[in-house]
């Protein structure tokens, strides 16, 4: 008797991408230079961002819905590319959300990755920060970084104007000058020895050319994406269970719970090329 042969084919989708607004694009941007084959599923809380003045229980909230919603699509992984959400939500959703809602997926962000490189960038081993207002007071990245790198002296600065600069398109220009160098000030004054700033928002690299007018030539300015694209490669590599279950076909989608012609306008100076995006009913719970 001829035996019988059962071909299941795995089921397959996107891997999820998060960020409050669009910072997590200049992420994303990154991640598809390193690995353009697989899907992307972009999802921006623009109607309610910024995440960064927030408080706890309102950004594990709000990114517990979004994870949902990027569940809901059929992500089977997804990266928190916000710090604030990474800093206040992660951690909670990690532990008490997943176990619950989707055993088998997995959420990471993006602190960790950063923490575990950042020191291998100072020379002095002093290290500034440059965050929100979330992510400086969960002090994540002193805690993180002290964990790698116990020798370094990590001083942290809230950049609260920057965010709203950024996602109103204001890259330049006399307000945004006075508050790109006041912030910077600010963190020079308290570390004047600090070799290396840390833009720990993913929507800083915008105000980098700003930033770098401001700041004497040997500071180094280092962004995320590349350290978290990175980080990612990696990760599927020791995963490949989960790289199996990404699809593969090249594709990116853009989601924005706020208006979709206001996201595809500002977009493409975070991702670097043009953006058709579709407005995302986030449920609330
Ligand atoms: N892009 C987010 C981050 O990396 C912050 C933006 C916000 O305040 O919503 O922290």
């Amino acid at each position: 008797m001829r035996g019988v042969f059962f071909s299941f084919k795995m089921k397959t989708a996107p891997i999820g991408i998060f960020d409050s607004g669009y910072g997590g694009l200049t992420v994303l941007r990154e991640i598809v230079t390193l690995l353009p084959s697989y899907d992307y599923l972009y999802l921006g809380d623009n109607a309610r961002s910024p995440y960064g003045p927030r408080d706890f229980d309102t950004i594990y909230h709000y990114t517990l819905e979004c994870v949902q919603y990027l569940f809901g699509q059929g992500c089977p992984l997804i990266i928190l590319a916000c710090n604030t959400a990474s800093a206040k939500a992660l951690r909670n959703i990690q532990q008490l959300a997943l176990p619950k809602i989707a055993p088998d997926r997995r959420v990471l962000g993006v602190i960790r990755p950063t923490a575990e490189v950042i020191g291998n960038f100072s020379k002095t081993k002093k290290v500034g920060v440059l965050g929100t207002v979330g992510t400086v007071r969960s002090e994540s990245y002193l805690m993180e970084i002290g964990k790698f790198f116990p020798e370094v002296e990590v001083t942290q600065q809230a950049c609260p104007m920057w965010v709203p600069l950024v996602e109103n398109g204001e890259l330049a220009g006399a307000g945004t000058d006075f508050f790109v160098k006041k912030y910077l000030d600010e963190l020079l004054v308290k570390s004047p020895d600090v070799d290396t700033l840390l833009l720990a928002c993913t929507h800083y690299p915008l105000l980098e050319p700003v930033i770098r007018q401001f700041l004497p030539k040997e500071i180094k300015v280092i962004s995320q994406g590349e350290i978290v694209a990175k980080s990612l490669v990696d990760y599927l590599r020791r995963h490949p269970e989960m790289a199996e279950r990404c699809s593969k076909n090249g594709h990116r989608a853009f989601h924005t719970t706020g208006s979709a012609e206001d996201f595809d306008g500002h977009a493409s100076a975070f991702f670097g090329e043009e953006v058709k995006s579709i407005h995302a009913v986030v449920a609330h719970f």
